[in-house]
Protein backbone atom coordinates (compact mmCIF):
# COMPACT_ATOMS: atom_id res chain seq x y z
CA UNK A 1 0.00 0.00 0.00
CA UNK A 2 1.50 3.52 -0.80
CA UNK A 3 2.96 5.65 1.99
CA UNK A 4 0.33 8.23 2.12
CA UNK A 5 -2.68 6.25 1.93
CA UNK A 6 -1.41 3.89 4.81
CA UNK A 7 -1.03 7.04 6.96
CA UNK A 8 -4.27 8.32 5.85
CA UNK A 9 -5.70 4.63 7.39
CA UNK A 10 -4.23 4.85 10.90
CA UNK A 11 -5.08 8.63 11.02
CA UNK A 12 -8.26 7.10 10.70
CA UNK A 13 -8.05 4.67 13.22
CA UNK A 14 -6.71 6.73 16.03
CA UNK A 15 -9.71 6.62 17.91
CA UNK A 16 -9.84 2.83 17.99
CA UNK A 17 -5.97 2.75 19.39
CA UNK A 18 -7.04 5.01 22.19
CA UNK A 19 -9.86 2.59 22.87
CA UNK A 20 -7.22 -0.03 23.30
CA UNK A 21 -5.25 1.29 25.61
CA UNK A 22 -8.12 -0.21 27.83
CA UNK A 23 -7.97 -3.95 27.29
CA UNK A 24 -7.03 -5.97 29.93
CA UNK A 25 -5.41 -8.73 28.03
CA UNK A 26 -3.29 -6.37 25.96
CA UNK A 27 -2.51 -4.20 28.85
CA UNK A 28 -1.26 -7.17 31.09
CA UNK A 29 1.49 -8.25 27.74
CA UNK A 30 2.35 -4.75 27.51
CA UNK A 31 2.86 -4.48 31.64
CA UNK A 32 4.96 -7.76 31.59
CA UNK A 33 7.27 -6.59 28.31
CA UNK A 34 8.42 -3.24 29.97
CA UNK A 35 8.31 -3.55 33.55
CA UNK A 36 12.16 -3.36 33.86
CA UNK A 37 12.95 -0.86 31.19
CA UNK A 38 15.21 2.14 32.03
CA UNK A 39 16.91 4.75 30.48
CA UNK A 40 17.08 5.61 27.10
CA UNK A 41 13.80 4.05 25.00
CA UNK A 42 13.21 4.29 21.25
CA UNK A 43 9.58 3.03 20.29
CA UNK A 44 8.99 2.68 16.65
CA UNK A 45 5.55 2.98 15.47
CA UNK A 46 4.42 4.43 19.22
CA UNK A 47 0.44 5.01 18.16
CA UNK A 48 -1.91 6.45 20.61
CA UNK A 49 1.10 5.62 23.70
CA UNK A 50 -0.93 2.21 24.62
CA UNK A 51 2.18 1.55 26.24
CA UNK A 52 2.95 4.71 28.32
CA UNK A 53 1.12 3.67 31.22
CA UNK A 54 3.32 0.84 31.99
CA UNK A 55 6.58 2.70 31.94
CA UNK A 56 8.09 3.61 35.02
CA UNK A 57 7.97 7.70 34.86
CA UNK A 58 11.03 8.71 36.77
CA UNK A 59 13.26 6.55 35.03
CA UNK A 60 12.72 6.97 31.10
CA UNK A 61 13.18 9.31 28.36
CA UNK A 62 11.02 8.03 25.36
CA UNK A 63 11.79 8.76 21.88
CA UNK A 64 8.35 8.20 20.32
CA UNK A 65 8.33 7.43 16.19
CA UNK A 66 5.18 7.34 14.03
CA UNK A 67 4.24 8.55 10.08
CA UNK A 68 0.72 9.28 11.47
CA UNK A 69 0.11 12.47 12.63
CA UNK A 70 -3.26 11.83 14.45
CA UNK A 71 -1.14 8.90 16.54
CA UNK A 72 1.67 11.27 17.47
CA UNK A 73 -1.38 14.18 18.77
CA UNK A 74 -2.56 11.24 20.54
CA UNK A 75 0.66 9.64 21.97
CA UNK A 76 1.75 13.60 22.95
CA UNK A 77 -1.62 13.89 25.15
CA UNK A 78 -1.14 10.27 26.81
CA UNK A 79 2.29 11.30 28.07
CA UNK A 80 1.43 14.28 29.60
CA UNK A 81 -1.38 12.60 31.26
CA UNK A 82 1.47 9.81 32.79
CA UNK A 83 4.47 12.90 32.88
CA UNK A 84 6.95 11.09 30.68
CA UNK A 85 9.88 12.90 29.06
CA UNK A 86 9.57 12.11 25.52
CA UNK A 87 10.11 13.32 22.36
CA UNK A 88 8.11 12.89 19.43
CA UNK A 89 9.15 11.76 15.36
CA UNK A 90 6.79 11.95 12.66
CA UNK A 91 8.90 9.92 10.39
CA UNK A 92 8.80 6.63 8.31
CA UNK A 93 10.61 4.34 10.35
CA UNK A 94 12.01 2.77 7.44
CA UNK A 95 13.69 6.07 6.75
CA UNK A 96 14.97 6.34 10.54
CA UNK A 97 18.84 7.61 10.47
CA UNK A 98 20.06 7.47 14.74
CA UNK A 99 24.14 6.87 15.74
CA UNK A 100 24.89 3.33 16.89
CA UNK A 101 24.36 2.82 20.16
CA UNK A 102 21.20 6.15 20.69
CA UNK A 103 19.18 3.58 22.71
CA UNK A 104 19.22 1.44 25.79
CA UNK A 105 16.06 -0.21 24.90
CA UNK A 106 13.43 -0.83 21.53
CA UNK A 107 10.53 -1.32 21.78
CA UNK A 108 7.75 -2.47 19.20
CA UNK A 109 4.29 -3.75 20.05
CA UNK A 110 2.31 -4.18 17.32
CA UNK A 111 4.19 -2.38 14.51
CA UNK A 112 6.29 -5.06 12.50
CA UNK A 113 3.27 -6.09 10.75
CA UNK A 114 2.95 -2.97 8.91
CA UNK A 115 6.65 -1.86 7.50
CA UNK A 116 7.14 -2.71 4.27
CA UNK A 117 10.88 -4.56 4.77
CA UNK A 118 10.18 -5.52 8.63
CA UNK A 119 13.81 -7.06 8.27
CA UNK A 120 15.44 -4.12 7.15
CA UNK A 121 14.01 -2.48 10.10
CA UNK A 122 15.07 -4.78 12.42
CA UNK A 123 18.33 -4.90 11.49
CA UNK A 124 18.71 -1.40 12.49
CA UNK A 125 17.62 -2.28 15.91
CA UNK A 126 20.87 -3.95 16.27
CA UNK A 127 22.83 -0.76 15.15
CA UNK A 128 21.05 1.68 17.44
CA UNK A 129 20.32 -0.26 20.29
CA UNK A 130 23.72 -0.27 22.75
CA UNK A 131 24.66 -3.71 23.34
CA UNK A 132 23.85 -4.65 26.75
CA UNK A 133 20.56 -2.95 26.10
CA UNK A 134 17.71 -4.78 24.87
CA UNK A 135 14.90 -5.31 22.15
CA UNK A 136 11.27 -5.84 23.27
CA UNK A 137 8.56 -6.79 20.89
CA UNK A 138 5.06 -7.54 21.35
CA UNK A 139 3.72 -8.57 17.99
CA UNK A 140 0.85 -10.62 15.95
CA UNK A 141 1.70 -12.63 13.30
CA UNK A 142 1.46 -16.10 11.45
CA UNK A 143 -0.32 -18.82 13.80
CA UNK A 144 1.39 -22.57 14.30
CA UNK A 145 -2.48 -23.48 14.14
CA UNK A 146 -2.66 -24.88 10.16
CA UNK A 147 -6.41 -24.23 10.08
CA UNK A 148 -5.64 -20.18 11.47
CA UNK A 149 -2.30 -20.01 9.12
CA UNK A 150 -3.78 -21.44 6.16
CA UNK A 151 -7.04 -18.26 7.09
CA UNK A 152 -4.23 -16.13 7.69
CA UNK A 153 -2.09 -16.39 4.48
CA UNK A 154 -5.64 -16.69 2.09
CA UNK A 155 -7.28 -13.95 3.95
CA UNK A 156 -4.10 -11.39 3.71
CA UNK A 157 -4.20 -9.43 0.99
CA UNK A 158 -7.89 -8.40 2.04
CA UNK A 159 -6.51 -7.98 5.95
CA UNK A 160 -4.03 -5.44 4.76
CA UNK A 161 -6.66 -3.94 2.38
CA UNK A 162 -8.96 -2.98 5.39
CA UNK A 163 -5.91 -2.84 8.33
CA UNK A 164 -2.98 -1.40 6.69
CA UNK A 165 -1.13 -4.38 7.84
CA UNK A 166 -0.09 -8.01 7.35
CA UNK A 167 -1.21 -10.79 9.48
CA UNK A 168 0.77 -13.21 7.73
CA UNK A 169 4.27 -12.62 8.85
CA UNK A 170 6.49 -14.90 11.17
CA UNK A 171 7.88 -12.93 13.44
CA UNK A 172 10.58 -15.59 14.77
CA UNK A 173 11.62 -15.52 11.49
CA UNK A 174 11.78 -12.10 10.84
CA UNK A 175 13.58 -11.28 14.29
CA UNK A 176 16.45 -14.08 13.22
CA UNK A 177 16.97 -13.18 9.78
CA UNK A 178 17.74 -9.49 10.98
CA UNK A 179 20.49 -11.46 13.38
CA UNK A 180 18.79 -10.37 16.73
CA UNK A 181 19.78 -12.67 19.53
CA UNK A 182 16.49 -13.93 20.52
CA UNK A 183 16.94 -14.68 24.97
CA UNK A 184 12.82 -15.44 25.51
CA UNK A 185 9.54 -15.93 23.80
CA UNK A 186 6.13 -16.11 25.07
CA UNK A 187 3.25 -17.24 22.66
CA UNK A 188 -0.51 -16.71 22.72
CA UNK A 189 -3.84 -17.00 20.99
CA UNK A 190 -2.82 -19.94 19.16
CA UNK A 191 0.76 -18.50 18.96
CA UNK A 192 -0.69 -15.75 16.78
CA UNK A 193 0.47 -13.24 19.74
CA UNK A 194 4.46 -13.28 20.26
CA UNK A 195 6.08 -11.89 22.75
CA UNK A 196 9.66 -11.82 22.50
CA UNK A 197 12.68 -10.40 24.98
CA UNK A 198 16.15 -10.21 23.03
CA UNK A 199 19.79 -8.57 22.96
CA UNK A 200 21.24 -6.73 19.55
CA UNK A 201 23.95 -9.08 17.40
CA UNK A 202 27.20 -8.53 18.80
C1 LIG B 1 -1.03 -1.29 14.75
S1 LIG B 1 -0.54 0.30 15.27
C2 LIG B 1 0.22 -0.04 16.85
C3 LIG B 1 0.36 1.18 17.72
C4 LIG B 1 1.03 0.96 19.08
N1 LIG B 1 2.42 0.56 18.95
C5 LIG B 1 0.28 -0.02 19.94
O1 LIG B 1 0.89 -0.95 20.47
O2 LIG B 1 -0.94 0.17 20.13
C6 LIG B 1 0.85 0.57 14.20
C7 LIG B 1 1.40 1.99 14.31
O3 LIG B 1 2.59 2.05 13.53
C8 LIG B 1 2.55 3.21 12.72
N2 LIG B 1 3.33 2.91 11.51
C9 LIG B 1 3.10 1.92 10.62
N3 LIG B 1 4.03 1.93 9.64
C10 LIG B 1 4.87 2.97 9.95
C11 LIG B 1 6.02 3.50 9.33
N4 LIG B 1 6.54 2.97 8.21
N5 LIG B 1 6.63 4.57 9.90
C12 LIG B 1 6.11 5.12 11.03
N6 LIG B 1 5.02 4.67 11.66
C13 LIG B 1 4.41 3.59 11.12
C14 LIG B 1 1.07 3.47 12.45
O4 LIG B 1 0.82 4.82 12.13
C15 LIG B 1 0.44 3.04 13.77
O5 LIG B 1 0.39 4.11 14.68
Amino acid sequence: MQKDKLIKKYDKQVRNYEKNRNNPTLAKWRRELLRDIKGNVLEVGVGAGANFAFYNKNNVHITGVDFSPEMIKSATKEADLYQLETQFLLKNVEELEFEPDSFDHIVSTLSLCSYQDPVRVLTKFNEWCRKDGSIRLLEHGISSNRFLSFTQKTADPILTKISGCHWNRDMLELVNAANIQIERVERYWSDIVYMIWAKPSL
